[in-house]
């Protein structure tokens, strides 16, 4: 005879409750980047929109920073770490092969109630996290959950590299996310085109590295068919998240795509057709691009300027290796 099994049953929706992030200490000019790297302040603002970036120093580990910025995402929304039922952590940049980087943050939380995982889906890793989050709060899995995005990418590029060497960076970024009455997070709109697995990759892969020897992995990426592949799709999928959730452009509150490239950021703007009254997250002009950490770390920071409120409407959508993305409408915690 088969047992009837009592499903779990959840939260009718859920929200974004509070938002934290960590920056290295460290801040690298353009100045100072071009004191190895062959390019110019002026070619990198103009072609990017970075004047600035954060690096991690050996004290700051993608651990260590995913706790920092956990720390600040927890006080946000008035939750203790025991009360965390899971934690998912976006990265591609955790040093260790095994375990997750989430199992030692919820042991330094004290999340000693939380499942953990890490997730790879590289600058859309935070999106698939708030994906993967809402569905845990929404069939009762877990009551409160941490997502968190986080990245050392300067132990994995060529700081030499033209095309990498002055757009990527590090840092951390958390949103607490629970039980709600109302919606508060639209559908995900997501996606991946494996085909594309060269565009952006970290080579060599660890086993052809011991076989072979080489040089330590590095992120390469073809930077023109990233941007045409950006600037080409990522409007449109932001465009369906929007009918997905049944917002228009004039109901946006706030736009805070993946922090790639300010150009990229531009394009989608005029694309979409957001009105002027829209604030539009910029954050990679003194952060650098910093993968599944950019959209926690832009959110933050409009938080510290007084550029957002509670309640809010905002569309988040993130892309990148894989090639991957996703997007979703959410209301700001
Ligand atoms: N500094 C100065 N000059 C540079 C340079 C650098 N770092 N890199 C390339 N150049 C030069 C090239 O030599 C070339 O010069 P030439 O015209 O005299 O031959 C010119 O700039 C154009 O080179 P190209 O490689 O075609 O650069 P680009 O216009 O494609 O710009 C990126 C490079 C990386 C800025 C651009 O491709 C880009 O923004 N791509 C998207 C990347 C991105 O957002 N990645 C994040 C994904 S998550």
């Amino acid at each position: 005879m088969t047992a009837v099994i009592r499903p779990s049953t959840g939260a009718a929706y859920s929200k974004l409750l509070g938002v934290g992030g960590y920056r290295p200490k460290r801040i690298v000019t353009n100045e100072e980047l071009c004191t190895w790297l062959d390019s110019t302040d002026e070619w990198i603002r103009e072609r990017s929109g970075i004047t600035e970036r954060r690096w991690a120093g050996d004290d700051e580990t993608v651990v260590s920073m995913a706790v920092e910025a956990s720390r600040k995402a927890l006080a946000h929304a008035g939750i203790a770490a025991e009360q965390i039922g899971a934690i998912v952590l976006g990265t591609i940049t955790h040093p260790f092969q095994t375990p997750s980087a989430a199992a030692e943050v919820a042991y330094l939380l004290g999340a000693t109630n939380a499942g953990a995982f890490d997730t790879s889906a590289a600058c859309a890793g935070f999106c698939y996290g708030i994906a993967i989050a809402d569905g845990l709060i929404r069939n009762g899995t877990s009551e409160y959950v941490l997502n968190i995005g986080v990245e050392k990418l300067t132990d994995f590029i060529d700081k030499t590299d033209r095309g990498t060497g002055f757009i990527f960076a590090d840092g951390a970024g958390a949103v607490v996310m629970g039980p709600s009455a109302e919606p508060a997070i639209g559908p995900t709109i997501w996606g991946s085109d494996g085909s594309q697995r060269d565009v952006i990759i970290a080579e060599p892969d660890w086993v052809t590295l011991r076989r072979e020897g080489g040089d330590w992995p590095v992120v390469k990426m073809q930077g023109q068919r990233v941007f045409r592949w950006a600037v080409g799709e990522m409007a449109n999928v932001c465009r369906q998240a929007l009918d997905a959730a049944g917002v228009s452009p004039e109901d946006l509150d706030v736009f805070i795509p993946h922090q790639a490239n300010m150009r990229i950021t531009d394009a989608m703007i005029r694309s979409l057709h957001l009105p002027e009254h829209v604030v539009v997250a910029r954050d990679i002009a003194l952060q650098g691009n910093t993968s599944a950490a950019s959209i926690p770390l832009a959110m933050a920071r409009l938080y510290e300027n007084n550029e957002v409120h509670s309640g809010q409407t905002a569309l988040l959508v993130g892309f990148g290796a894989g090639l991957v993305y996703a997007a979703q409408v959410v209301t700001l915690p």
